[in-house]
């Protein structure tokens, strides 16, 4: 059976691939056990110096699974959720994390990356957050971290609006450092990880924990996901996971 999932180790650098391309690498409960398992891996084996997230196919990812959603929504999902061990460790983690982005990264395809330190993008590359349309809010402490880096105005448009942000206005932005051609994205991401693996890892380590503040982006992140919760049981989001699976437009009028 295909790995939805590959973890491969070369060297000082493991590479995480989101390899669902038919559903646009859309992320169930298991491939976010297998990208949970693979950080703390990486945070466990002294020979990884570095991570880097990249996906196969024409997309990053299309975000969280949307029938696991719907499943969630009517009380029938997995009793353990892998996401919050997969967040929790992106938030931990003290070696870097290079991303490699191409195509759509949707909600948690974005989000993700403001846990990640160098962010490398292609020009088509399209940053979404559609938490509003879908009829939900904010993860991965995005709430707090979205705006920190690019303003409450372009936060908001983004959240609450699904405004799209391209790969040129990505790295304008401070979402993403590098900009790079499709056939020259991963060569990019890789040079950047093989320049990281070879620093001095326990000056590395501590300056991640210095420049990021895990306990505060943990407690926003345990605030975010029992409104997140909520949200996913309201007839609301019901209604917006129905009409993607019938394709076609929610009607959110309906609901005062
Ligand atoms: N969850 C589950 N399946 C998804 C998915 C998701 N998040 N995103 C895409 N897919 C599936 C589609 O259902 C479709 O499956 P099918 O071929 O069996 O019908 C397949 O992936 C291809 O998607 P499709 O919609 O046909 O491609 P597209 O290029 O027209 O549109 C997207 C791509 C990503 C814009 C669109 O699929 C979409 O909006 N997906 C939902 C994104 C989302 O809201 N994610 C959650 C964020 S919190």
């Amino acid at each position: 059976m295909t790995e939805l999932v590959t973890v491969a180790v070369d060297g000082p650098i493991m590479t995480l691939s989101m390899n669902r391309p038919d559903k646009k690498n859309a992320l169930t409960n298991a491939m976010y056990g297998v990208l949970a398992d693979g950080l703390q891996r990486a945070q466990d084996d002294p020979a990884i110096r570095c991570i880097i997230i990249r996906s196969e196919g024409d997309s990053f990812t299309a975000g969280n699974d949307l029938s696991d959603f719907a499943s969630i929504s009517v009380g029938s999902g997995p009793t353990v959720r892998h996401v919050t061990r997969f967040l929790h460790g992106l938030a931990t983690a003290d070696k870097p994390i290079v991303a490699a982005v191409h195509g759509l990264a949707v909600g948690v395809g974005t989000t993700m990356l403001l846990h990640c330190d160098v962010v490398c993008v292609t020009e088509q590359a399209r940053l979404v957050t559609p938490f509003v349309n879908l009829a939900l809010v904010p993860e991965a402490a995005s709430s707090l971290l979205l705006q920190a880096r690019i303003g409450y105005a372009r936060a908001f448009s983004m959240v609450a609006l699904g405004e799209h942000v391209d790969g040129k206005t990505a790295v304008e932005w401070g979402l993403a450092r590098y900009l790079a051609a499709p056939e020259a994205l991963r060569a990019k991401a890789l040079a950047i990880a093989h320049t990281l693996a070879e620093k001095p890892i326990g000056a590395l380590r501590a300056t991640k924990r210095l420049m990021r503040d895990s306990a505060l982006i943990a407690q926003t992140m345990d605030r975010e996901s029992e409104v997140f919760a909520e949200r996913l049981k309201s007839p609301e989001a019901a209604e917006a996971f129905r009409a993607f699976a019938e394709k076609r437009a929610p009607n959110f009028v309906q609901f005062s």
